[in-house]
């Protein structure tokens, strides 16, 4: 269980790390194509964010405490912050990248979820990885 805890723990930063590089990227994007890219960040970012509380309230179910700063998040999160307003397609290409992180990262947790049978869990956590697998489709498909 403490290892399933520090694997959720982390997921969750990261998840957090990843809604709030979507959010800057829909707040700084520039370009010809701003409007489609605006809009694209828009609907990836909301879906994230959507899905924050119902996972700190699913670390909570199976006994953790759920970080909530910015000090924790920068300590377990797996995806690397951006300070820096990048061109449009550098910024497509590093969520795309950050986003099939995400997405490998709920695989593995979703494993860890099953052998301890926390099939309800594992529900949250596999539409977490689908989530992600549609993100990276919208971002690829941009890309191309
Ligand atoms: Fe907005």
């Amino acid at each position: 269980m403490e290892s399933l805890h520090q694997a959720l723990k982390i997921a969750f930063a990261s998840e957090f790390a990843f809604y709030l590089k979507a959010h800057y990227f829909h707040w700084n994007v520039e370009g010809p194509n701003f409007k489609q890219l605006h809009d694209l960040f828009g609907l990836i970012y909301e879906e994230v964010y959507d899905s924050i509380d119902t996972f700190a309230e699913n670390i909570r179910k199976v006994g953790a405490y759920t970080p909530g700063s910015f000090t924790r998040f920068s300590t377990l999160s797996g995806i690397n912050d951006e300070t820096e307003v990048l061109p449009p397609e550098a910024m497509l290409a590093e969520l795309l990248q950050d986003s099939e992180k995400m997405s490998e990262m709920f695989r593995i947790v979703f494993k860890a979820s099953e052998e301890l049978g926390l099939h309800g869990l594992s529900d949250f956590l596999a539409g977490r990885q689908d989530a992600h697998d549609k993100h990276s489709w919208m971002l690829r498909s941009t890309l191309k």
